[in-house]
């Protein structure tokens, strides 16, 4: 994978579909749309401050949170660049209340679907902190030729056959996997190109990093009590403590636990039963990552991957990261 480094995105794309076949050219034609989208959307973050980008839409999205204008913006990139791909019969956004279908024959012939976050980490847009986008591609089940059907939406994590995020951050990144590992690519702003600079990406075993919103530890059952407790000890030979870090945008606090090693939990709690974040365009897609990546993704009990969404906002406990860390946290709740 290092002869690939400084590889443009697409160039990647192509390469590895002839390498390995396991990408057909509707695939990669669709990720090279989604990064088209992103360096779109990148180019409007980044004169966030300059034009009247900024603040409040004045409208909730479906969970009942105020949309940014950024949140609107991307939605309208993503949904605008998927549906010129051709390649996608319909979109999940968590700012659209419903699946997006198009009565096109190319729309209604597209082989994928897929779920969207447009914008991570919204009320972060404001303040110059990192946010991102994360996306989940799955072949439809329904058949081609016809609009999209909710069904197609609510496949298993397991299914996906790409998974990825845009991190825009210090500098903006996308991040995938196809089931083939992950790479990481760099947007070089002088060439406006995406280029490989994390071939081959492995999450460490272990990690020395937590975030959790710990604003929230009342709320928390004891198992999540009792690792928070544990991740503060001093223990020299497990590097505890452990150090907290919390951006409160999901992406980059995944992303920078990706790369160094640590845990990111958001859990259950009695006022949400089912947590925060959504399984279908959050939880998934970086589950199918952090397992790519030799790392582990849980609600609890169970692997985020294995779980069958009946709602397509549906929401989740997720606790993702370093392997052994993960366990850890699954073995203190089963003792709580
Ligand atoms: P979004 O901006 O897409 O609604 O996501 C916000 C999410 C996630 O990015 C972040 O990790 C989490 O909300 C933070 O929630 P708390 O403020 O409750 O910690
Ligand atoms: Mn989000
Ligand atoms: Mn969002």
């Amino acid at each position: 994978m290092k002869e690939y480094l400084g590889m443009t995105l697409n160039e990647f794309i192509i390469r590895r579909q002839s390498d390995f076949k396991y990408a057909t050219g509707e695939l990669s034609r669709l990720l090279s749309h989604i990064g088209v989208a992103a360096k779109i959307v990148n180019r409007e973050v980044n004169k966030a401050g300059l034009v009247d980008i900024l603040g409040d839409y004045g409208t909730v999205n479906t969970q009942g949170e105020a949309q940014q204008k950024l949140d609107v913006y991307a939605d309208a990139q993503f949904m605008q660049a998927l549906r010129a791909s051709g390649e996608v019969c319909g979109i999940a956004s968590e700012e659209e209340d419903n699946i997006v279908t198009w009565d096109n024959v190319l729309s209604k012939d597209g082989k994928y679907i897929v779920c969207i976050d447009p914008l991570d980490g919204s009320s972060n847009i404001d303040v110059n902190v990192s946010i991102g986008t994360i996306f989940s591609i799955y072949r439809r089940i329904s058949e081609r030729g016809h609009k999209a059907e909710e069904k197609d939406f609510l496949q298993e994590g397991i299914k996906q056959v790409a998974g990825g995020y845009v991190i825009y951050g210090s500098s903006t990144m996308m991040v995938y996997t196809t089931g083939r590992g992950v790479n990481g690519f760099t947007l070089d702003p002088s060439i406006g190109e995406f280029c490989l600079s994390h071939p081959d990406i492995r999450t460490p075993e272990s990690g020395t990093l937590y975030s959790v919103n710990e604003g929230y530890y009342k709320r928390f059952d004891q198992g999540i009590k009792d690792y928070i407790k544990y991740a503060q000890e001093i223990d020299k030979q497990t590097n505890r403590p452990y150090k907290a870090r919390y951006i409160g945008s999901l992406v980059a606090d995944f992303h920078r636990n990706l790369l160094k090693g640590g845990i990111y939990i958001y859990p259950r709690t009695e006022s949400a039963p089912e947590g925060k974040l959504r399984l279908l365009y959050e939880a998934n897609p970086l589950a199918f990552i952090v397992e790519q990546a030799g790392g582990m993704a849980v609600n609890g009990g169970d692997r985020i991957l294995d779980l069958k969404p009946n709602d397509l906002h549906q929401r989740t406990p997720l606790i993702i990261g370093s392997t052994n860390m993960v366990n850890k946290v699954v073995e203190f709740l089963e003792n709580e």
